[in-house]
């Protein structure tokens, strides 16, 4: 049995708590927030949840890093979303900060956990905590790619008309407008989803699935935490289970499909040791070129990030 905790018990962390305490898979959450007794309240607010869902997953939340300590895993979700007009990298600002000094101070109170981040802009967040963490990069990745590979197939299947659980798709790159949805790695039940629909409506689904996170943004003034918080929970429940999931993370490349140095979107094995494999897919000349233009984005990102100079 493990211990989580989740750091912002914001929005996408109380979500992440709350679904991971249904799942009933490990013995304690902690919730950790700088507001004050904040955390506190959404976890005692999850707990009384507990005897009418039927689980008995412990939910703590505190202000103090001392009640971290010896987590197995940590999701990372601290820091502010966007607003309409904002991008993702529009966060880079305020957002760095908090996480490098968050995963120290996680580090302090626990000596090797499992860092999963969740605050954007994803790509560059999970770089800043790998390199504030000194951890193997196995044990330091970013939620992404569950999240937009789940916008992509909830469209399909509303187009569709087909339950959501028939799609099957792997989706690469980084957490932004250049991530690259795969139509020839899509399934529905097994069948390629050339099949099942016209080319036309398939490219108006990846341009959506694109700018996802936006539509939210816009619809509610601040970015979606419903779907988010059950990816982040899902990977956790892949690790403490080590159930060999594959799902595309943003993990380390050094050398995979031509790029190095680089946290990026790709199809990884998932379980007790975090990232156990990265998968290499044979992409072909257009894909490569897409995943290598998505890159590019995040690696202007990374500069940015090296510039600030956080210590
Ligand atoms: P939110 O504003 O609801 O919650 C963020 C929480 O972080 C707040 O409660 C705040 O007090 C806390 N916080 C800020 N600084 C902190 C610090 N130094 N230590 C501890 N807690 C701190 O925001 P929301 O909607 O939960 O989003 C959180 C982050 O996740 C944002 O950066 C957002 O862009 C990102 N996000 C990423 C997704 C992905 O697919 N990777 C999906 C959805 C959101
Ligand atoms: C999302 O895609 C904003 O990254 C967040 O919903």
């Amino acid at each position: 049995m493990s211990k989580v905790t989740v750091v912002g018990a914001g929005n996408v962390g109380a979500t992440v708590a709350n679904v991971l305490a249904h799942k009933d898979i490990v013995n304690e959450v902690v919730l950790l927030d700088i507001r004050g007794d904040f955390a506190k309240g959404k976890a005692l607010d999850s707990w009384q949840q507990a005897p009418i869902d039927y689980y008995s997953t412990k939910l703590t939340g505190t202000d103090n890093y001392r009640d971290t300590k010896g987590s197995d895993i940590v999701v990372i979700t601290a820091g502010i979303p966007r607003k309409p007009g904002m991008s993702r990298d529009d966060l880079i600002s305020t957002n760095a900060g908090i996480v490098s000094s968050v995963t120290k101070s996680i580090l302090k109170y626990s000596k090797n956990p499992i860092i999963i981040v969740v605050s954007n802009p994803l790509d560059v967040m999970t770089y800043a905590a790998f390199k504030a963490s000194g951890l193997k990069p196995n044990r330091v990745f970013g939620m992404a790619g569950i999240l937009d590979t789940a916008r992509y197939r909830a469209f399909l299947a509303t187009e569709l008309q087909v339950s959501p659980k028939e799609i099957q798709a792997v989706l690469m790159g980084g957490h932004g407008d250049t991530m690259v949805p795969l139509p020839r790695y899509t399934t529905v039940a097994g069948i390629p989803v050339l099949e099942m629909i016209d080319r036309d409506k398939l490219k108006a689904i990846v341009e959506r699935t694109k700018k996802g996170g936006g539509e939210l943004v816009k619809l509610m003034g601040t970015s979606a935490w419903y779907a988010p918080g059950a990816a982040a929970a899902q990977m956790v429940e892949a690790i403490v289970k080590d159930e060999n999931r594959i799902f595309p993370c943003c993990t380390f490349l050094n050398g995979e499909y031509g790029l190095k140095k680089i946290f990026l979107g790709v199809p990884v094995k998932l379980g007790k040791e975090g990232i156990k494999e990265v998968l290499e897919l044979k992409l072909n000349k257009s894909e490569t070129k897409l995943l290598h233009k998505s890159a590019d984005a995040v690696k202007s990102v990374m500069k940015t990030f090296d510039k600030m100079n956080i210590k």
